[in-house]
């Protein structure tokens, strides 16, 4: 058993000074930063592009975990990795060619991750499990912070990592959505290896009290 791994979500950072929200978050004791990158149709909210990225690359060793929330995520695989991207994770809805998607992210020099929204079921990914490195189950329908946990995402964390146990896979398990002290526990004990939080990081007055309260947590 290890710690839960923590990646504060800049979603929920303020977006006028980047470069001090991936300070506090490298000086917090998380492991990665999640970036969320919106398109305004596959969800109705717009972020940043790989411009953002590639500028704050430099001012943090921590791993960068891209979360395209985009239509056509083909087009964005070489612009993240050059930009400096550890991680790549698609939604399986937003492809049709899922396997050569994931093997082009590790072409491209990083290391593919596949999400999926919360109607939507494990056998949509049962195939790419052994293509990816990283399924990162959404907990709330994608495109805003602050949302609330879905329970039922939980259970698919929980039959996720049975699968996973049961093929001898190694893929990590990222929960993404409504995560923070109260949901927390429930999260960790689903099977969780990964939390993406947000405001639960951003809008807490002790940020690194809140990434100690997850890392205390076992998977
Ligand atoms: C939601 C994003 C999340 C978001 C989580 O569409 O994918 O990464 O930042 O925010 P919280 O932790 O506030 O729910
Ligand atoms: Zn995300």
């Amino acid at each position: 058993m290890s710690s839960l791994l923590v990646a504060p979500s800049l979603l929920a950072a303020d977006f006028s000074d980047m470069g001090s929200a991936l300070a506090l978050a490298t000086a917090s004791g998380a492991d990665w930063v999640h970036l969320d990158i919106m398109d305004g149709r596959f969800v109705p909210n717009l972020t940043f592009g790989p411009k953002m990225a590639a500028d704050l690359r430099s001012r943090s060793a921590l791993p960068f975990d891209v979360h395209l929330m985009t239509l056509e995520p083909e087009t964005l695989v070489r612009p993240f990795a050059e930009a400096g991207a550890d991680w790549i994770t698609f939604h399986v809805e937003a492809t049709v060619h899922a396997q050569r998607l994931a093997a082009s992210i590790r072409e491209a020099g990083a290391r593919p991750g596949v999400s999926l929204v919360p109607s939507s079921p494990l056998a949509s990914i049962e195939e790419l499990l052994p293509e990816v490195d990283l399924v990162l189950v959404m907990s709330v329908n994608p495109g805003f912070g602050g949302q609330v946990l879905l329970p039922s995402c939980l259970d698919k964390v929980r039959r996720l990592a049975k699968i996973r146990a049961e093929r001898g896979l190694a893929f990590l398990i990222s929960v993404d959505g409504g995560v923070n002290a109260a949901t927390l526990p429930a999260v960790a004990d689903s099977g969780a290896d990964i939390v993406v939080m947000g405001s639960a990081f951003y809008g807490s007055p002790s940020p690194t009290e809140a990434v100690a309260l997850a890392k205390g947590l076992r998977r």
